[in-house]
């Protein structure tokens, strides 16, 4: 227990001391960025809140209506209750994107870390075991995943290279210890220049997660999706 506080410790430390630098990340000028999100009239069916999120049973990564029930007794991971909040607000499909059952641990930070700092090494492209079906039906696609070593954590690349979102607008969200978006909006930009990326992206502090609900609803009214 001692080890692993001290990891969480040095975590935390780290990922706050980074967040200064990634507030940079919304100048980007790729040009699939848009500042402002430039989709309305967008119906509920239209929208899929697409979503990875990996709570750990040990306590460490979570903080102390019926999803809030769930989130609060652990079983829902920070990110899946953003994208709960973003469901309520509008309407739209929730997608977990899911990876094979027992591929990370799910009962200790240090070998979750371990693993997921070698697979970032070798490029690993963990499998997705979820897909979406019509992917033709839907316009604006929200897509959330917890920061993982200052990156999206690497099942997100398996995602943005598995399908195209061609056309579409994506509205990324994170949650974080610190590192808020740490770059990845321009990521997402680059894996899929196609498509229209918002730099109207939410991230939300693993310590707030818990009063986000008028945040989100605030951010969602802000982009305009159903004037
Ligand atoms: C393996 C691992 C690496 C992490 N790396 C970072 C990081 O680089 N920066 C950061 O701010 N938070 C980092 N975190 C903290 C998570 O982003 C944060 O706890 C997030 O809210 C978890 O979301 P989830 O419950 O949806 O999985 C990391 C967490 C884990 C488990």
């Amino acid at each position: 227990m001692k080890k692993i506080l001290s990891i969480f410790l040095a975590f935390t430390i780290m990922f706050s001391l980074s967040a200064c630098a990634d507030n940079s990340s919304q100048e980007d000028t790729s040009s699939n960025i848009t500042g402002e999100t430039q989709t309305s009239n967008v119906s509920a069916d239209n929208i899929l809140i697409a979503y990875f999120s990996y709570p750990l049973d040990d306590g460490v990564d979570t903080v102390s209506s019926a999803s809030r029930a769930a989130y609060e007794d652990g079983s829902l991971g920070n990110t899946n209750y953003i994208a709960r909040l973003i469901q309520n607000e509008t309407g739209g499909t929730l997608f977990e994107i899911k990876p094979e059952d027992g591929f990370y641990p799910t009962d200790s930070f240090e070998a979750l870390a371990e693993q997921t700092q070698n697979e970032v090494e070798d490029g690993v492209r963990p499998a997705i075991q979820t897909s979406i079906d019509n992917l033709d039906d839907y316009d604006v696609i929200f897509v959330g995943y917890p920061i993982w070593w200052y990156d999206m954590p690497s099942i997100m690349y398996t995602f943005f290279e598995q399908y195209d979102f061609a056309g579409k607008t994506i509205i990324p969200f994170t949650t974080h210890g610190g590192s808020q978006l740490s770059g990845t909006v321009e990521t997402i930009a680059e894996l899929e220049p196609d498509a229209t990326v918002s730099a109207q992206a939410h991230t939300v502090s693993r310590n707030d997660v818990t009063d986000a609900a008028s945040d989100v609803a605030e951010w969602i009214s802000s982009l305009n999706l159903s004037e």
